[in-house]
């Protein structure tokens, strides 16, 4: 039976690459069906809708899967869609564990002199549902010269908990033989104690694998000038954010990477890790392979893995041939890359 995604292109270049990756998996003949709702910037200004009342229960009953291009558009400079429908689906449906693999596919995508694929392939979890993206706060005296902000960062036991044992569980079934959890716990004393006590404590159950502990600004260095060393690394929801754009540069740029916002067990939500990128959108220019391995991201999620790796087989195809956007110094558009990779797809299984 048909496995049923929904699937929201969004702003800008989402929609963009979102039509490229829709392509590509139509073209592997992957048994799923799609449903595309038009939540997006365009639908907010023209109606008021960000996501509808039942919107997050229907995607929870009615899809094994959602595909999400990228929201965020000049015109809404509130971002208020955008967080009710991106922040929406990762916060109400719990979808704690956000994946972001890093992985070099090709040598000369990265920056890094001498770099090779295998010196580039790890993967970061960051939590998803909680820290500093709560927008808990205030602000006190705003506008005089006294004025205050306070931004709190919630951390649970419960969400501390479960996003390191997803990590520890990401690295065995991987054989992967390390975990490495970044902090800021010599500022951060309150929430880096709690993150502290409860890696050990999780680390005690997976004794094949080793724990390591790393500040985060020494991880930023460490990650441009050794990444090799790493293999798994958990982190809170907004060190997380920045360390994946840092981590896709050593990718070969935003345009490559993937990521999945994962609940085991519930509806997950996969998305590229790039943004609408206002100045790009429209103009058959921005990379697809980031959206077309987050489908295959999608695929092996929902246990449909030969697929993805006809995906993956495709793009490296494309990376090696020359079939390239510019951002990875290409001369060829968005689509005619979109159909050239989905053309292989069809035709050559996983043949590289
Ligand atoms: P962005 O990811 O859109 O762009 C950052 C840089 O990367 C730009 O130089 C852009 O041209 C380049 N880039 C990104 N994706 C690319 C691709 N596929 N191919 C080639 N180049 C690519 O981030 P931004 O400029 O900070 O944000 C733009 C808007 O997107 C904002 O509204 C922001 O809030 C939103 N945003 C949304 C998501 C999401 O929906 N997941 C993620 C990040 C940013
Ligand atoms: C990301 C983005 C989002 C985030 C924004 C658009 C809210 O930067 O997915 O990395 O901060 O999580
Ligand atoms: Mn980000």
């Amino acid at each position: 039976m048909n496995k049923r995604i929904a699937v929201v292109p969004g702003d800008g270049i989402g929609r963009e690459v979102i039509a490229e990756a829709l392509k590509v998996v139509r073209a592997s003949a992957a048994p799923l069906e799609f449903t595309e709702f038009d939540w997006s910037a365009d639908r907010y200004l023209r109606d008021g809708t960000t996501i509808p009342p039942d919107g997050f229960t229907m995607l929870e009953r009615d899809f094994q899967a959602i595909l999400v291009g990228a929201l965020g558009d000049p015109r809404v400079p509130s971002n208020l869609h955008a967080k009710e429908i991106l922040l929406g689906m990762r916060f109400k449906m719990d979808l704690y564990a956000n994946v972001r693999p890093v992985r070099l596919l090709e040598k000369s995508l990265c920056p890094l002199k001498d770099a090779r694929p295998e010196d580039v392939n790890f993967t970061i979890i960051r939590e998803n549902t909680e820290g500093m993206y709560m927008d808990i706060g205030g602000v006190f005296k705003q506008g005089t010269p006294d004025e205050v902000a306070v931004q709190e960062d919630i951390n649970t036991r419960k969400g501390v908990e479960r996003v390191i044992r997803y990590a520890f569980d990401y690295a065995r079934g991987r054989q992967r033989k390390k975990v490495l959890m970044t902090d800021k716990s010599n500022v951060m004393t309150y929430a880096g104690g709690l993150w502290q006590r409860v890696f050990k404590e999780v680390a005690g159950d997976f004794p094949h694998i080793e724990a390591q502990h790393m500040y985060v600004d020494a991880l930023c260095l460490a990650m441009v000038r050794e990444p090799r060393q790493f293999e798994v690394i958990v982190t809170n929801n907004m060190f997380g954010d920045i360390i994946t754009d840092l981590a896709a540069a050593l990718q070969g740029g935003l345009g490559m990477a993937a990521s999945g916002n994962i609940h085991p067990g519930r509806t997950s939500m996969f998305e590229p890790v790039h943004g609408s990128a206002p100045a790009l959108a429209g103009k058959n220019i921005a990379n697809p392979m980031g959206a077309i391995q987050t489908a295959a991201m999608m695929l092996g999620h929902l246990g449909l893995q030969q697929y993805a790796d006809r995906l993956d087989a495709a793009v490296l195809a494309a990376l090696r041939l020359g079939v390239r956007t510019s951002d990875i110094a290409g001369k060829m558009g968005t689509r005619e890359v979109g159909d050239w990779i989905a053309e292989r797809v069809a035709t050559k299984g996983t043949n590289i």
